[in-house]
């Protein structure tokens, strides 16, 4: 039944895309609209969309077929209106922003986005704007949630070609490099290299020791194990300038005589239709944001801890980054089948003769 509450919502999609952004709009706009009663105003390509007041009007009838969808129908972009002090003459992008809420009689603006997006969404509500972010990447990395969407999206295409790079480096006996994406966290090389069964899984959050990557690979070829799949996060530390993949190939080619390859997921991991799992995630942060909203309880990032979704205030999130924790259990549990991270020589593999 609907209850009707009259309010004006403001939607945005900002930041690097992800499968599921459309699922949340459609969360979001369909509880607004059918639950509600509520508006909901469209802006394109994030925080851009405010300052050049490119809004689209979303009715309930128009969002039929997003939830499988990827990408964002809003359009998405990495501005960041409060990324520098502004100097004399120059557009004010925070106060534009603010002018154009009010002009537009928004109630509310909700912000998808990572850690970029929910810094700005802080600092809006800090400016006296009602906002509620609602937290999306394939990186995993934003803090204050267990879980963002898109990550498991992300890590089913890598899993999936982790999979394929099995049978091909068997074939050939070649030590395989995959790059995945994660910023400076590792959770997609944490969780592809482990559903895929990575020999080696290297994550910016253990350093790595260039000898130990080399004796475990050689350990593996004397024990009978002629290929090996090395899953490697792009935030790893390594020289400027070099893609991690190619500096930890170069880093076993120079010191081992194994034919070496390297494949880089890339934008593969962040386009396409999303999972089941990111589709449901999408939608109860679509809905909830919309409680949040109904009961004006704003400043608040929606959340999901223990598989409750809730809330935490935007200020509390603001400029922290949800990293891989060292106590992480998946990594132990890891360790116990073998899963070497580069840190330490896994205890088994008792060479045979
Ligand atoms: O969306 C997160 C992410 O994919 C990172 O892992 C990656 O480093 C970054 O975005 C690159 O995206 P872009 O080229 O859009 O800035």
């Amino acid at each position: 039944m609907l209850k009707k509450i009259d309010k004006r919502i403001g939607i945005l999609t900002a930041g690097g895309d992800c499968p599921g952004i459309n699922a949340a709009i459609r969360g979001v706009a369909k509880s607004a609209i059918l639950e509600y009663g509520m508006s909901v105003t469209g802006i394109s390509n994030g925080y851009t969309g405010l300052i050049n007041k490119e809004y689209t009007e979303i009715e309930e009838n128009n969002i039929s077929g997003i939830l499988t969808l990827g990408g964002t129908i809003l359009g998405a972009s990495r501005e960041k209106p409060f990324k520098r002090r502004i100097l004399q003459n120059e557009i004010n992008e925070p106060k534009l922003i603010k002018e154009h809420y009010y002009q537009a009689k928004f109630d509310c603006l909700v912000c998808i986005g990572g850690n970029g997006t929910m810094r700005t969404a802080s600092l809006l509500a800090e400016e006296g704007l009602n906002i509620i972010g609602i937290p999306k990447t394939i990186d995993n990395d934003v803090w204050g949630t267990d879980v963002t969407f898109g990550f498991n999206s992300a890590v089913n295409i890598a899993t999936e070609a982790i999979d394929r790079l099995h049978t091909t480096a068997n074939s050939h006996k070649r030590i395989m490099i995959i790059e995945v994406m994660g910023h400076h966290a590792g959770w997609i090389a944490l969780y592809s290299g482990i559903a895929g069964g990575g020999d080696i899984i290297l994550i910016p959050e253990i350093s790595y020791s260039e000898k130990i990557i080399c004796n475990y690979l050689e350990h593996r070829a004397l024990n009978k194990k002629p290929y090996s799949i090395v899953v490697v996060a792009e935030g790893i530390t390594k020289p400027k300038k070099v893609k991690a993949g190619d500096y930890i190939a170069k880093v076993i080619s120079d010191n081992l005589d194994f034919e070496t390859r390297v494949t880089v997921l890339g934008y593969i991991q962040r386009g396409g239709t999303p999972s089941p799992t990111d589709r449901i995630l999408a939608t109860r942060y679509g809905t909830h944001a919309v409680e949040l909203i109904a009961n004006e309880k704003y400043g608040q990032m929606v959340c999901i801890i223990n598989n409750n979704i809730t809330s935490i205030p935007l200020s509390e999130v603001q400029d922290k980054t949800r990293i891989v924790p060292a106590n992480n259990s998946l990594i132990s549990k890891a360790r116990t089948i073998g899963t070497c991270f580069g840190d330490q020589m896994p205890g088994i593999i008792p060479v045979k003769k």
